[in-house]
């Protein structure tokens, strides 16, 4: 429950606070700061893009002030609820904007890097935010962006989770409420391939730097603070409110872990890291 208000925290905070999102955010903002220090002009603009409650952009923040030459960070996300968090989170070493990865180049130009995290499998054209990545990107400026759903993030044996996982929870609903999910209602999330992301990417003007995946161990709790985030309670149970939909996934998803009598469920994270050429 959100202490200020009494209600529900529809926002992804609970979940970025996860030891394993952490270092895998971790590692893109080091890689990407890593392959941004090859060119010989110092970093002095960031760009956290779809910053959400500032979990990324705080990495940003701490990493940045290692270097020698200061570091003016902004982030920009289209929930103003979510950067009044990032704002109570980061503080002065960040400003926040409210924009949206489609538009975003005309608010934040002349940026060096850009951090995208979490966040390209939200949209349903990727190929126009990659455009405006480089239009905002100086010549030689790295975008470094992970997603967790694209084709090939479900690690090996570990399909009969997800479907166990969404039985028990229309079978509760059902149960329950009576309701069922309106799959008419969802636009099918469009799971790109690493492959279309590397042509994607060329066709773009970015040259791949690094692509790889990473293996996250995810917990139970992990999976029930996820399911309290709105996009994802939506798109688990379509049309169906979320305050009645995240009770339903939290019990369903310790139902499953119990009958598969797992502690943790290894997910995938693509990590990529391009140059602007
Ligand atoms: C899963 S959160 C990730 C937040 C943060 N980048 C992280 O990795 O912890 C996804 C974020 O994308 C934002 N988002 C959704 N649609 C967007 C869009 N069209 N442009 C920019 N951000 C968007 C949401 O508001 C949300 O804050």
């Amino acid at each position: 429950m959100d202490a200020t208000n009494g209600t529900t925290d529809q926002t992804f905070e609970a979940f970025a606070r996860h030891d394993f999102y952490r270092a895998v955010n971790e590692h893109l903002v080091d890689r990407t700061l890593q392959i941004r220090e090859r060119v010989e002009e110092p970093v002095r603009r960031a760009l956290d893009l779809a910053c959400g409650t500032g979990a990324v952009t705080q990495l940003l923040a701490d990493r940045v002030r290692q270097l020698r030459e200061p570091v003016e960070i902004i982030g920009v996300d289209p929930s103003t609820a979510a950067l009044e968090k990032a704002r109570k989170l980061v503080g002065s070493a960040a400003a926040f904007v409210v924009g949206t990865a489609q538009a975003f180049s005309d608010i934040v130009t002349g940026v060096d890097i850009i951090l995208f995290c979490n966040a390209i499998h939200l949209l349903p054209q990727k190929e126009p935010v990659v455009a405006e990545a480089h239009r905002a990107l100086n010549p030689g400026g790295v975008l470094g962006f992970n997603t967790s759903f694209y084709d090939g993030c479900y690690a090996p044996g570990t399909e009969r989770f997800y479907k166990l996982w969404m039985l028990r929870s229309l079978q509760m609903l059902k149960r329950e409420t009576g309701l069922r999910p309106d799959r008419n209602r969802v636009e099918a999330m469009n799971w790109l391939t690493p492959e279309d992301y590397r042509v994607m990417l060329e066709r773009n003007g970015f040259q791949i730097e690094e692509m790889k995946t990473e293996v996250a161990n995810m917990t139970c709790e992990s999976w029930q603070d996820i399911s309290q985030y709105s996009e994802f309670a939506n798109g688990a149970l379509p049309g169906i409110p979320v305050d009645v939909a995240t009770p339903i996934l939290k019990r369903s998803v310790a139902e499953a872990f119990d009958e598969l009598q797992i502690e943790t469920l290894p997910r995938n994270w693509l990590q990529v890291v391009a140059r602007a050429v």
